[in-house]
């Protein structure tokens, strides 16, 4: 974490493009901010898109604006986001949702600073940085041809790896702590402290949300919960699992039986299917599959 403080730092002050990868929920846009407050352009606006819910030609227009008449609902110019971001920062996140169209037009607006609206004709000169987020390895997606080479390179000039919260456990303890001030302080509720225990607990929780999820569960304690003092029966129950949550392989275990072990229990550990799939890091079609082979039952079908 220091040494992403420190390259934060280093790169704030510079007009280079900044990539910024990390799993979901670790914090990649409070550090887009942050690059943008410590930058040259703090005082001018800070603009963020999500590239993921936008189709691509809904998404160049967003980006870029349009004219009158572009398309039929274009019942009125509109300025794009690259046009109100202009003297400021541009995150753009869930970069690698972006179709290729799209990512043609973006690395040219990028390299010469200046683009065409959607349907017109006249040329805009913008002075902004852009700021790419994404909680892939764009990399994948360059070898998969599903993001072009030239853009990713363009991005990733200074890239920064926000690592997930189960590998800076230390973190921990001083976060959850934050969380419940901040929630009681807001709903006018009597502060919040953790028992030892209830520290411990999180502390060996993994995490698969990151500091959302921390931030989430922290504000559900603080809400649900009338007692003063948290202890570990106070946590949400996923949270409070993971205690007797250890699967024990000894040597010699089939592979097959193992992995039949670490399905059930993330099955019994998690809340849905779908979660268990995406802690175990595969699709929710080959944990189907599996459970089926496996004579496995979800607990709750
Ligand atoms: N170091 C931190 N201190 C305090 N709050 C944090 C920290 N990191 C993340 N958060 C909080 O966690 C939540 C998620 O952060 P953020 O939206 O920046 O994550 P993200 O990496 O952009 O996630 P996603 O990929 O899902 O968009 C936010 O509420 C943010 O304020
Ligand atoms: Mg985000």
């Amino acid at each position: 974490m220091q040494e992403l403080f420190d390259a934060l730092k280093r790169a704030a002050p510079h007009e280079s493009t900044v990539l910024i990868t990390g799993e979901s929920g670790t914090g990649k846009e409070l550090i887009a901010r942050a690059l943008h407050a410590l930058g040259s352009r703090a005082s001018g606006p800070f603009v963020a898109i999500n590239c993921a819910t936008l189709s691509d030609q809904l998404l160049e227009s967003e980006l870029f604006g349009h004219e009158r008449g572009a398309f039929t609902s274009a019942d009125r110019p509109k300025p794009g986001v690259m046009e109100s971001a202009d003297g400021g920062t541009l995150l753009l996140d869930e970069v690698n949702e972006m179709g290729l169209g799209c990512q043609a037009k973006l690395l040219r607006a990028i390299e010469r600073r200046e683009f065409r609206r959607v349907g017109g004709t006249r040329k805009i000169k913008v002075n902004l940085r852009v700021i790419a987020a994404c909680n892939v390895n764009l990399e994948d997606a360059v070898a998969a041809h599903r993001f072009r080479p030239d853009l990713y390179y363009r991005l990733k000039v200074l890239s920064l790896e926000v690592p997930p919260l189960r590998s800076r456990k230390e973190a921990i303890p001083v976060l959850a702590q934050r969380f419940l001030d901040e929630v009681t302080a807001t709903a006018h509720l009597p502060a919040r402290r953790l028992t030892p225990e209830a520290l411990a607990q999180l502390v060996r929780y993994e995490w698969p949300g990151n500091v959302r999820e921390l931030r989430n569960a922290m504000e559900s304690v603080a809400l649900m919960t009338a007692r003063t003092l948290i202890d570990v029966e106070d946590l949400p129950p996923n949270v409070r699992k993971v205690a007797e949550g250890a699967v024990q392989v000894p040597v010699g275990t089939r592979l097959d039986t193992a992995e039949r072990e670490i399905i059930k229990r993330t099955l019994e550990t998690y809340p849905s299917v779908k979660e268990s799939a995406r802690v175990l890091g595969i699709g929710l079609r080959t944990l189907h599959t599996k459970i089926r082979a496996y004579g496995l039952r979800d607990r709750r079908s």
